[in-house]
């Protein structure tokens, strides 16, 4: 069986005081799925998240590191850091992080190779662009994200990926993949990765959906075969929301 997982990610949002506040909301929920929960607040509140959360079925997560142990990278975060604080899981390849900062599926690779070589779990997040769904490009491009990103890896590597398709005009725009598109390319994903490695390791490993799930829509999304969770953004950033998302397997 695959995990079902539920991550939120808060993005540059929330100072200390609201992330200690959102966690209090956080705690109060109730859950009743079998989802795995994560949440990712910023570096600079990481720390007290995990310590609030240490006994809590919460699992604290970055989002984002470094691919190189130290030296002089002024402003950047490596994998030992956080694994020092506790922290055993990141988030990479974020459209954001993408967009913004320039990453590559080459540094990319980069990243995860220096997760997986401090013992972190990845979470990996691809997705096509609204012109490349346009011009009926979609399948390519995701395919070349993940071969380009994951395909030097063993298989063994795969216990420690989790994958997050957002296709990128769905995040934060409201707009989102309908549970049929969101299906198909999940289970597009899973063929490319049963072509290179073998039905074990693609039915073993959780594709998670990202991009405007609400608690309204998420029941559908979640209830696709290939679809074992989802990357929640804005929506992550309520606890009521979140949970709602959550308890929506
Ligand atoms: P969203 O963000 O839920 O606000 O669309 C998702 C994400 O960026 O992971």
């Amino acid at each position: 069986m695959r995990k079902h997982i539920v991550a939120g990610n808060w993005k540059m949002n929330n100072d200390l005081p609201q992330t200690e506040l959102l966690i209090t909301d956080l705690l109060k929920q109730n859950q009743t799925s079998d989802a795995e929960v994560m949440i990712a607040p910023t570096f600079t509140n990481l720390w007290q998240a995990f310590e609030s959360l240490r006994q809590e079925p919460i699992e604290v997560i970055a989002q984002n590191m470094h691919f190189a142990e130290n030296g002089a990278y002024t402003g950047e975060v490596s994998a030992s850091m956080l694994k020092s604080i506790g922290i055993k899981t990141v988030i990479l390849g974020h459209s954001e992080r993408r967009a913004y900062y320039n990453e590559t599926d080459e540094s990319l690779a980069k990243k995860v190779d220096a997760a997986l070589a401090n013992d972190m779990r990845v979470i990996f997040c691809f997705g096509e662009e609204l012109a490349d769904r346009k011009a009926g490009n979609e399948e390519a491009v995701v395919e070349g994200q993940i071969k380009n990103a994951l395909f030097h890896l063993g298989a063994d590597a795969f216990k420690s990926i989790v994958l997050a398709y957002e296709p990128v005009w769905a995040i934060g725009t409201g707009e989102t993949a309908s549970p049929e598109q969101a299906q198909d390319m999940h289970a597009f994903i899973r063929k490319t990765l049963a072509d290179k490695y073998g039905n074990d390791v693609a039915d073993s490993v959780s594709i998670l959906y990202g991009g405007s799930v609400k608690p309204a829509n998420a029941k559908e999304i979640f209830s696709k075969p290939d679809v074992d969770g989802g990357l929640i953004g804005g929506a992550a950033l309520k606890a009521e929301d979140f949970y709602a998302i959550v308890n929506a397997f």
